[in-house]
Formats: structure tokens, C-alpha cells, sequence
């Protein structure tokens, strides 16, 4: 992997690409932010891009493409069945993961329908390192129960462990042992763990989970989402990988899995997502579903372009110059706000940088929402926009009371090769100048709360009129500057 040092000392991550098409932002004035989270509901998925400068919500569907993707999409064979796009997309998937079935679905969480339909039932248990919004929103729908096992070092916020996504292989057996291996749906691990801060597993925590697996008949799914920025990791913290090349490393994770899943809103950078499998009788059961909610088995709800992107995208994702441009970005924007005490997940994961909440605003409870104030707030102070991780993205109990999250994080992701280093530079300014000024922050209350993915569409209110004083003090601190 290039990694270019400079004459002068300075450690900063160099592009390995050049800029061709750029897309004009918008920075408007503090006052304007101000109306603009208040007209959202204080729900950052609620503002418009005319007021956002920096767009940190999430890398789905929004990492820059490149050029060869681009060019791919023009020659796309849009028939309906029996496309030579899709030839093209389960050739490069069968050349990268080495499963010989490749199933199309429009997104991530399609290929989560049709996995918890087909193997969840009331009562069934899917261990994992951790769960995804989306993931267990799917799972539970269907009557199934979630298990959480990764290793205890996987929450603590600052940490210097490599493979914070790892599971602990003890609450395994006991997880198993708990509910009887008939009744563990299947196992899911998740790549590059998202709300746990982009957290990878490594290669030999695979393989003994596997092991477990193996003896107890229980399928081995695997979360691909996040793959680029876990392989980067296993490439670079994993001793007994370092001389593997990123493709023997996808080999190794695909061959340690039973059934492979993804967005292709992440991994490939284009929109899409599909299901892997070598099992005949799996590809059967899940061809039944595609069809009724997807669309037909060669297209599965993505427009042929996409899918022709996709196919472009995932060879792309096994040049390592490419896929670590984000992770080289996240740690350099960590490393600068931790060395000005602003409190982040450590180490630097993938997918983003993410602020540690509930020590940024120590001073609100978790029934305050503290990672959604602060995203308000780093709106307000920058019109940067990220993404509450925390209690809000929860779901209430049974009985209606708070589920408070094991982390309250304000999620800044870094979209891959979209962001330039001043524009890192200047978030990393602004969240500074927040953290002088933390004490300013309060919480925020729901006043209209959906009940599934309530992080989505609910709206909020501020507690006092604390974000009038914030942005008084902005203007008193930065003078005229927007
Ligand atoms: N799994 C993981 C690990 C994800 O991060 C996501 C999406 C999904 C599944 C669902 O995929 O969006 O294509 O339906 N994560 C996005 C995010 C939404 O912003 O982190 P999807």
C-alpha cells in the first residue's frame, strides 16, 4: 500500500486520484443554519442540501465515482431478463468472493428482508458483533431476537485495540448453548462494524467463529457493506495478513461465509446491493423471495447502470490505493481533534469519524438525546451535517420506555474521495471551537416520534432557546465570516 512521506515531516494522507467533475457547495450564514435545523425538527435527516456545507450524514450511495464507472454506465444492456449487464455484475462477483450464485436486491436492507423472511422465525436467536439499524429492524419484524457478542473492548470509546468488531467466541458457545443451535437463525458479522464507530473484526476471529459455526450447522452471513474499510484494516493491523494482497483477503473472508450480503450503496460506490452464495439449495430459497420484492433475478429493483457501476466498483475495491483513501481520512481528521481534547472513538475506524457524545455534553442525560443535540449543534456551528448514533437510532422497549444506546455518537462520515484536506481541515476548526463552547449545548425533546426508525422522520425541540445563544456566540467569535 503507497504510503508517501514527505520531506518536510508533515503526516498527512496524499489523494491517489485527481479531481474531474466537482459540484458547487453552499455555505450560508450561522443565522440561516439556525432556521434551517429548526425548520428540520433538529432531525439532521430533515435538512435540505441547499443549506448543508459539508454533507458528513452518511457515505451510502454518495462516495464519488470514478471515471471508469462513469464510462461503464454507458454501455448498460437494459433488457429485462437475461441483461448482459447482469452477466458482466455476477462474473465480477463470482471472480471476487468465488461464489458461484450471485442475487440482485435494490439496497442493503432488501437483501435483510429476504434473509430474516427466509430463516428468522418467532423465537430465533441471530448472534453477532453488533446490529445495524436496519439489520435488526428486519430481525425483529419477523419474530427473531438479536444477541449482541462482541468482545467488551468493542464499546469502550477509547481504546487502542485493533479489531474492536470482534467476537468474543465465549459468549458464542453461551449464546448458543442459551437457545439451542435449532433455534440460532443464523450468525451475521458485521464488516467494519457501523455503529460501533466503523470498527473492523480480523481474519483470525473469523475463522474461529467459523469453526463454531461449522460444528454446530449454523450459517455463517456476511454483512459486506463496510468490506473495503475492514479489509484495509486486516491488511494493515493484521500481522499475518500484511503479505496478503486485498483480493487473497476477500477470498479468505467469502470462503470463512455461508451466504454474503451488501449495499452497493457502500461497497462499489454505486446504489444497489446483492446476496453470494456456493450452496444451490440456499440460491433456490432465495430466488423464490427476489422476484416478489426485488424485481427479476437480472435486475433485482437496480437500474442496469448501477449495476454496471457496480460491477467496475467492486474491482476497484480490491486496489488498495483506492480503499484507503477513507480510512487514511478518518484517521487524520481523528488525530486532529483528539490532540485538541475533543473527545472521538479510538482508533480511528472506517466509515467515519464519530464524536463521542456523552463526554462532548457530558452535561445532558441519554433521556435528552446528547449525540442528536450535538448534531444540531456541529449544524449550526459549521453546516456540517452528521448522523446521531446513539439513543435516538434506538427503538423504544415493549413498554415504551427509553432503549438508552451503549454509545451516544454523532457520526461524521467521510464520503470516499469527495471531501478535499482543507474542507476536513476546516470541520475539524469548527468542532474545536464547539468543544470550547460545549457548555452552550442542551438537549433536545421528540414532538412527533414514529414508531420503527423514529431517527428518520421524527421532529424534535430544543429543551431552552440554548441554540439562539450558540449561534450569538459564533457571530461574536467569528466576526462577519460565514
Ligand atoms: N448493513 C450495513 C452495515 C449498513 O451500514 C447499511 C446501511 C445496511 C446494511 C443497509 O444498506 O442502506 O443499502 O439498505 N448503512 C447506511 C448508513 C444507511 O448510512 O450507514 P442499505
Amino acid at each position: 500500500m503507497s504510503e508517501i512521506k514527505f520531506f518536510c515531516g508533515e503526516n498527512i494522507p496524499l489523494e491517489m486520484h485527481k479531481v474531474r467533475i466537482v459540484q458547487k457547495l453552499n455555505l450560508v450564514s450561522v443565522e440561516r443554519r439556525l432556521e434551517a435545523i429548526t425548520e428540520a425538527g433538529n432531525n439532521t435527516f430533515l435538512l435540505k442540501n441547499r443549506d448543508i456545507f459539508m454533507d458528513m450524514l452518511t457515505d451510502s450511495g454518495v462516495n464519488a465515482m470514478s471515471d471508469k464507472q462513469l464510462a461503464a454506465m454507458m454501455e448498460a444492456d437494459d433488457s429485462y431478463a437475461g441483461s448482459e449487464t447482469f452477466s458482466k455484475l455476477e462474473s465480477k462477483s463470482q471472480e471476487i468472493f468465488g461464489k458461484q450464485f450471485f442475487l440482485p436486491a435494490h439496497q442493503g436492507r432488501a437483501c435483510e428482508n429476504i434473509l430474516s423472511q427466509l430463516f428468522v422465525k418467532p423465537g430465533y436467536v441471530v448472534p453477532m458483533n453488533y446490529h445495524f439499524t436496519t439489520t435488526k429492524s428486519h430481525i425483529v419484524l419477523n419474530g427473531g431476537i438479536v444477541e449482541e457478542i462482541l468482545i467488551d473492548e468493542g464499546l469502550k470509546v477509547s481504546s487502542c485495540h485493533p479489531f474492536k468488531g470482534n467476537i468474543d467466541i465465549e459468549k458464542l458457545k453461551a449464546v448458543i448453548k442459551k437457545y439451542g443451535p435449532e433455534k440460532v437463525a443464523f450468525f451475521r458479522f458485521e464488516a467494519g462494524t457501523n455503529l460501533i464507530g466503523g470498527q473492523p473484526f480480523s481474519l483470525e476471529n473469523m475463522a474461529e467463529v467459523r469453526k463454531i459455526c461449522e460444528e454446530y450447522g449454523i450459517l455463517v452471513v456476511l454483512d459486506a457493506s463496510l468490506l473495503a474499510d475492514n479489509l484495509y484494516f486486516i491488511k494493515t493491523r493484521e500481522e499475518k495478513c500484511k503479505n496478503m494482497s486485498i483480493r487473497e483477503i476477500t477470498r479468505a473472508m467469502s470462503d470463512l461465509s455461508d451466504i454474503i450480503y451488501f449495499s452497493a450503496r457502500k461497497l462499489g460506490c454505486a446504489r444497489g446491493g446483492g446476496i453470494c452464495t456456493d450452496s444451490k439449495e440456499l440460491y433456490l430459497k432465495i430466488r423464490e423471495l427476489v422476484p416478489l420484492y426485488e424485481g427479476f433475478l437480472t435486475y433485482g429493483g437496480m437500474s442496469v447502470r448501477e449495476m454496471e457501476a457496480i460491477a467496475v466498483g467492486l474491482e476497484e475495491t480490491m486496489d488498495e490505493d483506492m480503499i484507503n483513501q477513507g480510512p487514511q481520512f478518518i484517521a487524520y481528521m481523528t488525530d486532529e481533534l483528539q490532540k485538541k481534547g475533543v473527545p472521538v472513538i479510538t482508533p480511528a475506524g472506517g466509515l467515519g469519524c464519530h464524536l463521542d457524545a456523552m463526554r462532548f455534553a457530558d452535561h445532558i442525560p441519554q433521556s435528552q438525546y446528547p449525540a442528536g443535540a450535538l448534531a444540531t449543534a456541529v449544524f449550526i456551528a459549521g453546516g456540517v451535517r452528521g448522523m446521531e448514533r446513539g439513543t435516538l437510532s434506538e427503538q423504544r422497549d415493549e413498554n415504551g420506555n427509553e432503549t438508552f444506546s451503549n454509545m451516544e455518537l454523532l457520526r461524521l462520515a467521510m464520503p470516499r474521495r469527495v471531501f478535499t484536506l482543507s474542507q476536513v481541515k476546516y470541520a475539524v476548526d469548527r468542532i474545536v471551537w464547539l468543544y470550547e463552547n460545549r457548555k452552550l449545548i442542551e438537549g433536545l425533546k421528540f414532538v412527533e416520534e414514529p414508531k420503527i426508525l423514529r431517527f428518520f422522520f421524527g421532529r424534535l425541540a430544543t429543551v431552552s432557546d440554548w441554540q439562539t445563544k450558540l449561534a450569538a456566540r459564533f457571530r461574536e467569535d467569528f466576526g462577519d465570516s460565514l
